[in-house]
């Protein structure tokens, strides 16, 4: 079992040349030697890239909690599956093995039944990070219900537009969690969430924080005591390959969340071998993945990568400056963890502090470290590599999206050699293409253009929740035939691959995808506000901030502008989370636009970088002017 560890640079040439000659034998064979199925498929791959219709792995039948726990049973019963360390370090660790995980799960999934969910019903959780929030996921997927994970950074009105849009039955939270020395109040957030939200027929309370809740009669549940008296046996529920393991919202280039479908069989094969391979994965490591569970590097790098390799994986519930700023390092050496998976906005804070606190731990355990989420600049690369992985431990820049569900390019480590803010070579079986303006393949090396990928493979989404239309839109149109990333890539003199960043309008803020839309619309709530357009701007930990350029109205003009920005932030914080908040907000008589109406966004981003310098195109401009004005009035 699992037996598909990539060994060195030749076999990794080999073997990728085969994927891609033949993808269906390849992931016919590695899905075929590495799973449990209860009955295998009748085709490997069914797809059509112009419809946007993929499937994998017809026919199949199989439970994904039945390979990330039944099946490990017998040899690692009394393994550790997950060790989860709480935010406060004067508490206990938790210690979660294969057969408790059983038992947990079971147990959850019987309390899911007995409120009703069924194969097919969706459940939305919103949980900080305690066991309790894997084990509420691999439930679902033991009983075939959906998951749909939502950050439990979110403000009220994002969960509820989530919950709406998937029309969840059930709704799992906490009475609050906890992020270093605060405590923050979940469930009035669901109060007033479920206020408009008429498909949730119950919530299930974790007590966690124990701050005072509001229970809604006949709607709210404590969930200790349904779960104390819940058995553990449990039959999973058996799955077609193609029915929906998740959903799992990002943001989009319109103000509604795309609800980005998984599905069972591909979903597990492709995090299942990018887990193995990508972080070296060997039986006795301690895995560890700093992502919150809410994004899907924490669905696929914590939970079911992980277990489906039995491994022992980490969930941390802190942050990494709390009581100090030297918690991941003090983790790591507390652990003894082998493989360290972050992201450069948690480097780059790092690398702030001194040095001393790093260096005080003894961090010798580690043989891989990793990165996601955004490019890693040069300098951040340099002191991951020098502080943390003491020039011993190969850096895996792993690039991939909510979409993609799993790794898509990244170095094998020991395998493929890194080059410092690349992410090198794609995983086999992924075909990534550069494509020009006019829509043709660039082949060669060292070129740059819009990253696209050529074949399907199996950890793809496969819609977006109840819009296929919007799917095929946003990923399959724009170069026909693939699917396109959104993202930027060059392509160096040996055919490595460095993302250069997004060119859409999302903006990846910390690690967090932000489209930019959902702010202008949340802006546009201001009763003072006419028009806005929000750009990034390089920002030192960060990676990027948000700049707002806002027009006011006429009644708006006479207000306080230093209060107006407070309010037009609070908005923000209310409606998306405080991750959206604007960094720099500057009042406007316009905005530079096309004649069709399509505000230059190219422009206002080089005012918001300080560059001055070249425009580029400004001949399609319907007001010119403009520019002067803005420029003169920049927020430095
Ligand atoms: C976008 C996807 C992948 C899971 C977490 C984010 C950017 C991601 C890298 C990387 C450069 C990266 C891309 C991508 N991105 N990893 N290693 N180097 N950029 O998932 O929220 O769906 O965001 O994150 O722009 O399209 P996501």
């Amino acid at each position: 079992m699992n037996n598909y560890l990539i060994e060195n640079l030749p076999e990794y040439f080999k073997i990728y040349k085969k994927s891609i000659k033949n993808p269906k034998k390849f992931w016919d064979k590695i899905a075929d030697e590495n799973f449990v199925w209860y009955q295998r498929w009748s085709k490997v791959v069914d797809y059509d890239m112009h419809e946007a219709k993929i499937k994998w792995f017809k026919g199949a039948k199989l439970n994904i909690t039945k390979n990330c726990i039944d099946r490990h049973l017998a040899e690692r019963g009394h393994k550790n599956a997950i060790i989860w360390e709480p935010n406060n370090p004067d508490e206990p660790t938790q210690y979660i093995t294969y057969n408790e995980l059983y038992d947990r799960v079971g147990k959850m999934a019987n309390v899911l039944r007995s409120q009703g969910i069924e194969k097919g019903d969706r459940v939305c959780i919103y949980l900080p990070m305690i066991p309790e929030l894997a084990i509420c996921m691999l439930a679902c997927a033991r009983i075939g219900a959906i998951h749909s994970v939502i950050f439990a950074g979110f403000s009220a009105s994002a969960v509820a537009s989530r919950v709406n849009d998937c029309e969840a039955k059930l709704l799992i939270c906490s009475d609050g969690s906890y992020r270093g020395s605060k405590v923050l109040n979940l469930k009035s957030i669901i109060d007033e969430a479920l206020e408009k939200t008429p498909s949730v027929q119950h919530v299930l309370v974790v007590k966690r924080t124990h701050n005072e809740v509001n229970m809604k009669e006949g709607r709210d549940l404590w969930l200790q005591p349904l779960y104390d008296a819940a058995p553990i046996e449990n039959v999973p529920q058996i799955m077609d390959a193609e029915d929906p393991l998740f959903i799992l919202y990002t943001s989009g280039s319109t103000g509604k969340p795309k609800g980005m479908l998984h599905t069972c069989a591909g979903y597990m094969v492709y995090s299942a071998y990018t887990f193995k391979n990508v972080f070296n994965y060997k039986e006795n490591d301690i895995y560890w993945c700093t992502a919150d569970i809410g994004w899907i590097t924490g669905h696929s790098y914590i939970l079911y990568g992980p277990l489906a390799n039995g491994a022992t994986t980490v969930i941390f519930e802190g942050v990494p400056t709390y009581p100090q700023p030297d918690r991941f390092w003090e983790v790591i050496e507390k652990h003894k963890v082998t493989q360290f998976y972050t992201a450069p906005t948690a480097i780059r804070s790092l690398a702030k502090e001194s040095s001393d606190w790093v260096e005080k731990h003894d961090l010798s355990s580690l043989r891989v470290i990793g990165s996601v989420g955004e490019p890693i600049n040069d300098e951040a690369w340099h002191w991951y590599n020098d502080h943390v992985g003491k020039k011993k431990c190969p850096i895996v820049d792993t690039w991939w999206q909510t979409e993609t569900g799993g790794i898509m390019i990244a170095p094998v480590p020991f395998v493929t050699p890194t080059k410092p803010t690349y992410a090198t070579l794609p995983l086999p079986g992924i075909q990534p293409v550069l494509m020009d303006e006019k829509r043709n393949e660039i082949t060669g090396n060292q070129t740059d253009g819009s990253l696209c990928i050529r074949f399907p493979w199996p950890g793809i989404a496969r819609t977006i929740w109840g819009d296929h239309e919007r799917y095929k839109q946003t990923y399959f149109s724009a170069f026909p035939g693939k699917y396109f990333t959104g993202d930027g890539a060059l392509r160096d003199e040996v055919g490595y691959y460095r993302i250069t960043g997004r060119m859409d309008d999302v903006i990846i803020v910390s690690g967090h995808n932000l489209g930019t839309a959902p702010i202008e619309d949340s802006i546009g709530l201001h009763p003072a506000v006419a028009e806005s357009a929000i750009v990034g701007y390089p920002h030192e930990v960060k990676g990027n901030a948000l700049y707002g350029y806002i027009i006011l109205k006429d009644t708006g003009e006479s207000r306080d502008r230093e209060n107006l920005k407070k309010e037009i932030n609070l908005l923000i914080s209310d409606t998306i989370g405080p991750i959206a908040k604007l960094d720099k907000i500057q009042f406007v008589q316009a905005l530079p636009k096309t004649r069709s109406g399509k505000i230059m966004r190219r422009i206002l981003r080089k005012i918001a970088e300080g560059d001055f310098s070249n425009f580029g195109d400004t001949s399609t401009l319907l007001n010119p002017e403009v520019i002067e004005d803005i420029k003169n009035n920049r927020i430095g």
